[in-house]
Formats: structure tokens, sequence, C-alpha cells
């Protein structure tokens, strides 16, 4: 049997052989892990635990939280909050930020989780997710002790120092990336530990399968519907090749499935809600995903812009993501530009 190599060690060496990451990055990572195996435990229990079902409650973005988006954000706050690794945390369940208390030392990180994406997934039994990204607080100043505001976490996503996923699926699996490509790892429930399973992930920079929900066709604008209907065109339309769909729903599945065997994914601004960006969040979402997709050879972009290099003006910010595949991504982003 070959050596299997844990989280711990893949980030050790890191640290040791690469000098990516430093110790207090190193330990919030493991932190991070350490939640999200707490998060595939409740999520395994499904209706023989206490998971199931709607909270009662709304997020600040207007959404009925379930039960999990609770239980999984409560999970991640309880991990990280005493290690001394952070200064504050930001979540897509949460009006504003959540402090480190004073009981706890502050650390020189911030923390932004989506705690479960794919809320629509959990009570038919498909897969979902954790969303993270790790920001450095501005203005580490250890003599400069100013409280943490929502301003520091409005940072480009260039500026990550790490940003992953883990996928609650017929396996669970981690995805991490830490600026020098992504690793994947899978959970072993026998032993308890994350075991790594693929190196250095490339995502091929052609395709032919896209992901984009058609029930919004109508209110898509014109470059992506004209994307669209050339993929659905097939063999004998401009493309000279058959397209394949593919949509879960859980943003975490279907970038998985493109880190895995390479795809596009759309979920673009539309008609719907002119005034909105989009409906998936730059910070816990969009961010963190085209930080994996780019250290895996892929692209991320608005539809005009790369997406790591938007300026976020607020913490719940939505925007309009197309990922994945390089020159299909950049494909409908040059139909954008032709349209303007
Ligand atoms: P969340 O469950 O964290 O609110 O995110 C759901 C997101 C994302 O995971 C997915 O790509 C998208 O919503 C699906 O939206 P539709 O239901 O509109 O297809
Ligand atoms: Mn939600
Ligand atoms: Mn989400
Ligand atoms: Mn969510």
């Amino acid at each position: 049997m070959s050596k299997r190599v844990s989280l711990t060690q893949y980030l050790v060496e890191q640290q040791r052989l690469h000098g990516h990451i430093p110790g207090q990055l190193r330990l919030l990572i493991e932190v991070v892990a350490r939640a999200c195996k707490r998060i595939a435990i409740a999520v395994n229990k499904g209706a023989l635990g206490e998971v199931m079902g709607v909270a009662g409650t709304e997020n600040v973005q207007g959404e009925v939280q379930k039960k999990l988006d609770i239980i999984s954000n409560e999970v991640l706050i309880e991990a990280n909050e005493w290690g001394g690794h952070l200064a504050a945390m930001a979540s897509e369940e949460m009006d504003t930020i959540h402090t480190v208390p004073n009981r706890y030392p502050a650390g020189e990180y911030l923390l932004l989780f989506d705690p479960l994406d794919g809320s629509s997934n959990i009570e038919v039994n498909v897969s979902i997710g954790t969303i993270f990204s790790v920001l450095k607080k501005p203005n580490d100043d250890p003599n400069q002790i100013e409280p943490v505001s929502e301003a520091d976490f409005l940072q480009p996503g260039s500026q990550q120092a790490a940003a992953g996923y883990c996928i609650y699926g017929p396996q669970s699996m981690l995805v991490l990336t830490v600026g020098d490509g992504v690793a994947m790892f899978t959970l072993d429930r026998e032993t308890g530990s994350w075991v790594l399973t693929a190196e250095n992930v490339k995502v091929p920079a052609d395709t032919k399968e896209f992901a984009i929900n058609m029930s919004n066709m109508r209110h898509w604008d014109t470059p992506v519907k004209r994307y669209v209907d050339e993929c659905l065109a097939g063999q004998e339309g401009p493309r000279g090749k058959d397209f394949n769909m593919r949509w879960v729903a859980s943003m975490v599945a279907d970038v998985h499935r493109i880190l895995t065997r390479g795809g596009i994914f759309m979920y673009p601004w539309d008609k719907r809600e002119p005034d909105k960006p989009g409906k998936l969040r730059l910070l816990y979402e969009a961010n963190p995903m085209s930080f994996l997709i780019e250290q895996a050879g892929g692209a991320a972009t608005n539809g005009h812009q790369r997406i790591l290099d938007l300026q976020p003006e607020k913490l719940h910010q939505r925007v309009s993501v197309i990922l994945g595949s390089k020159n299909e991504v950049e494909r409908v982003t040059a139909y954008h530009q032709e349209a303007k």
C-alpha cells in the first residue's frame, strides 16, 4: 500500500519545504477541517439526528434558514474562536461580523464562510458542502489595537491566503488551496483523518459540459443566451461539437465536478432582479471558488472582469459568476465584451 499523507502532514510540509503557510494559518486550516468533520457527521445523521428541516428564521439576504445552515455556522464559530489564530469571522448566515471574544487571544486572520452550501439539497440527500476563504487582517501591527471592522473584510479575492470547500457527498472531501495549486483530501471515516487523494489538480482548458440553471433562460442577458444557444446547437452549430449539461444546484458539487473533469459553471446576472449583480455571494462563494479554479489553471469572471480583482463594497455583496475551463470562460467573457 502506498504511503498515506494526512492533511496535517501536507500542511507541515507546505510550511517547512515551501514556506507557504505560517503556523497560525496551518492551525486555522486544521481547525476548519475539524469543524467540517463535525458538520459531515451531522449531515450523515440525516433524519436520525435533529438536523433536518427549517429553523424558522431568515438570514440577512432573506433566505429561509435550514437547521443545518445554523448548526454548521455554530460549529464553525465554536471551533474557531478560541484558537488564537483569528481576529474575526463573517458568514452568509450572520448579519454582521463575529469578532473573537476578548477572553480569547486574537490572531491575524479573518475567516469567511458559507457554512452550508446547497441548502435546497439537504432534504433530497444530494451533495452539499461548506465553502471558506481566509484573509489576513490588514494593518496587523501588534501595537495598534484597533478593533476589527467590516471594512477589514472588503479585500479583493486576490488577497486570499487560503480557500477551500468541503463536500458532503458519497465521500466527504476537503479541497484546498494555499496558493500553491489545489489538493484534495478524502475523509477516512474509520480513522477520522483527512487523507491526501489528489494533488496538482488541473481543470482542462476545453470542455463539452456546461452548468447553468436553464429555467432562468428567459431572463438571461444576450451574451449568456448566445453562449448556451451555441452549446445546444451541438455538432451542427458554430461550436461543431455536442455539449452535455449538468446542474446539481449545490455550487460545491458543480465546482467539484469541474475540478475533477472540467466544465463551465454560470450563475450570471439576469433580468429577474436587475438591480442585483447576481445570486451568489462574492466573499463566501465566488472568491474562494475562483481562487481554487484559477489555482487549477481555470478562469473565473463576472462576464467583464476577473472575479479575484473585484473590490468588494459590502459584506454580503452578490456577483455574477462564470468559472471553469479557461477557453470557455474566455469565450463567454468575450461575448460580454462584444455586446457592450
Ligand atoms: P446556499 O445554499 O448557500 O444559499 O447556496 C445556494 C446556491 C448555490 O449553491 C447554487 O449554485 C445555487 O444557489 C442554486 O441556485 P438555484 O436554486 O437558483 O439553481
Ligand atoms: Mn443560503
Ligand atoms: Mn452557497
Ligand atoms: Mn449557504
